[in-house]
């Protein structure tokens, strides 16, 4: 399905935001980081690599795991942008089929939380059916990045950015909720959901993974990964919400509210 997005002004060209244009560009996301950063090209493809390796070195000294808030706030700065953009980037069959479920069930009022680069924020305010995108993240060069990347892409008037739910700017109640790659790096997961299920409509739709894991190599030091913190997940999880079926093979899950 093309999805065509008037720019602001009408001065540019449409930009169709389609699960297709996402795996051949991940929506400029190249060059929108590059200029973002203040970098040239080549010294993004340098930095690339070695993004997942640089956020990790910052552990243990940043990471805090009872100020992990701050963690992502102050001390990550740049760097979730570049490792996210080369996950996004390396990866784009797997975000690819993300985006799909998104196009599948988003609608209305949409939260985006802990929203990163916004390849998802940035599809779902292209889709018709949905009428606002609340960018959620506490960083704040995400929120910017996805602000400058919403006006280039022409989406402004329908993604504004926030670094918290408790900002009175936001809906009480949103229609789909999307947290994708986000609940593993909350001290209190279960306690998040029971915000997202305090704010998902009655029909809304809440789209969630999660990977309770530091790794195989231990490559993801900020996961929590505590077993009472997983099972209380788990239970608040079990207890709230109902799942409801979809047909891509990902660990994504739709759900609604119980
Ligand atoms: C691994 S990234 C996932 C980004 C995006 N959802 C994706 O799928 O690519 C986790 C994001 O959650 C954000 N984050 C972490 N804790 C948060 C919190 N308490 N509230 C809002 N955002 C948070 C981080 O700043 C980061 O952008």
């Amino acid at each position: 399905m093309a999805l065509v997005v008037e720019r602001q002004g009408g001065a540019a060209p449409a930009s169709p935001l389609t699960v297709e244009r996402f795996l051949a560009d991940g929506f400029a996301l190249r060059p929108q980081l590059a200029s973002f950063l203040q970098i040239a090209p080549q010294e993004l493809e340098r930095r690339l690599p070695s993004s997942t390796d640089d956020l990790a070195a910052l552990h243990p000294g940043a990471f805090d795991p009872d100020r992990v808030e701050q963690f992502y706030e102050d001390a990550v700065g740049t760097g979730h942008l570049l490792e996210l953009a080369a996950w996004h980037l390396g990866s784009a069959d797997y975000i690819a089929d993300t985006l799909r479920l998104q196009q599948r069930f988003a609608a209305g009022q949409v939260l985006d939380f802990g929203g990163g680069i916004g390849s998802h924020a940035l599809a779902a305010a292209a889709l018709p059916q949905v009428e606002q995108v609340w960018f959620v993240d506490l960083n704040p060069h995400n929120r910017a990045f996805v602000e400058a990347r919403a006006a280039e892409l022409g989406l402004a008037a329908k993604l504004r950015c926030f670094r918290d739910l408790a900002d009175p700017a936001l809906p009480p109640r949103f229609d789909t909720i999307v947290c994708l790659d986000v609940l593993e790096h909350l001290s209190d997961p279960a306690r998040q959901l029971e915000v997202f299920a305090e704010r998902l409509s009655p029909a809304g739709i809440a789209l969630l993974n999660w990977y309770f894991f530091k790794g195989f190599q231990g490559e993801y030091p900020f996961h929590f990964d505590a077993p009472e913190l997983v099972e209380a997940f788990f239970r608040t999880l079990q207890s709230q919400f109902l799942e409801v079926f979809h047909p891509y093979l990902i660990t994504t899950r739709a759900y609604r509210l119980a």
